[in-house]
């Protein structure tokens, strides 16, 4: 265990975002991390792009709906939660009274970043008459701002569960609105932001591997742009991207989302290939930069100290919680 204190721990925080302290490499940390959880009531919820290390010594790994139905209904009395920061913050608005810590406080999200809560706030504004649908990858803000909280795995029911007459704004990503759009037939507006991840896989390359690999399924999350989603010959969530695998007969299967889904893909069908999706140049690009921050060290570390912790503003988290429960009702209604 590393020999510090937790004012010296609180001071290596400050600038980076993670304790910033050695780990002995002689420490075995799948063990002590099951020690902490047992000792400090701990749960640990993980998405699916986290390192496959991190997936292992989760207690659950889900996609965004799974991850906050998880962070509803826990018992725990420390939740940590390895993903980015708008997950985190959603667990502790639906659990205000709870400690909630993360491995990396820094690890945000380009598509939550791309809808600054100022100018939400205005965008909204000029459009009175609309209804707010905010997928749940955005700041809490922007959530406090927006009438129901969506993932992809329920968007598509949320938006139907509307009155056809209803103007709705849906924010912050244009693909997967433009998608809802195509899908529902509902005229949407929609704002301008996208994932760095999911904007990066190569058409032509991915044309070029389904020439190579006739029988591979193209497989693609719905934050994809149009022309990869046209090409997909299955596009959901996460959760229903992995799901789909395990019941779908193929034997290989090109997929077009955050390379971290890989390590349940393969657990689950060890049968079967999966292919990650190609960016458009030769970076590892199809790794999202921000879920990658987070490691088994930090894991452990913000176990051990309680730190860093999410700490917000309780009126804050009373507004954007009304739209996060709208979501979960609808959710259940439909069994989602
Ligand atoms: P889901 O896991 O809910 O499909 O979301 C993907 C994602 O981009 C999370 O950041
Ligand atoms: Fe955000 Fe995209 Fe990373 Fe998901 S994959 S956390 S949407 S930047």
């Amino acid at each position: 265990m590393a020999d510090i204190n937790i004012a010296s721990a609180t001071k290596n925080l400050s600038s980076r975002g993670f304790l910033d302290i050695d780990v002995s490499p002689q420490l075995d940390l799948f063990l002590e991390i099951e020690r902490l959880k047992k000792e400090k009531n701990a749960i640990v919820l993980a998405h699916y792009y986290q390192e496959a290390d991190i997936q292992d010594v989760a207690d659950y790994i889900g996609d965004s709906l799974g991850l906050a139905q998880q962070a509803e209904k826990t018992t725990a009395d420390l939740i940590v939660f390895a993903g980015v920061h708008f997950m985190a913050e959603t667990a502790k608005i639906l659990n205000p009274g709870k400690k909630v810590v993360l491995p990396d406080l820094k690890a945000g999200c380009s598509l939550a970043d791309s809808a600054p809560g100022y100018l939400f706030k205005a965008f909204r504004e000029k459009h009175p008459d609309h209804l707010v649908i905010s997928y749940i990858n955005c700041s809490a803000e922007v959530k406090a701002l927006s009438d129901i909280i969506c993932t992809s795995s329920n968007a598509e029911k949320i938006v139907e569960s509307l009155p056809k007459e209803q103007k709705i704004i849906f924010a912050p990503d244009r693909n997967l609105g433009a998608y809802l759009v195509k899908k529902t037939g509902r005229d949407m507006l929609l704002w301008d932001g996208a994932c760095m991840v999911h904007e990066i896989f190569s058409l032509e390359k991915i044309t070029r591997l389904k020439i190579r690999y006739p029988e591979a399924k193209l497989i693609a999350h719905p934050e994809c742009e149009e022309p990869i989603l046209r090409l997909a010959d299955y596009i959901g969530s996460t959760t229903a991207l992995l799901n789909y695998t395990k019941r779908d007969s193929s034997q290989e299967y090109i997929v077009a989302t955050e390379a971290g889904i890989l390590h349940q893909m393969q657990l689950s069908s060890p049968e079967k290939s999966f292919i990650p999706a190609p960016p458009t140049n030769n970076c590892a690009c199809n790794d999202c930069p921000h879920m990658k921050l987070n490691t088994l060290e930090k894991l452990y570390l913000c176990m051990e100290y309680e730190q860093p912790e999410l700490l917000m503003d309780p009126e804050l988290m009373y507004a954007a919680r009304k739209p996060i429960d709208r979501m979960l009702e609808i959710s259940a209604k439909y069994g989602l």
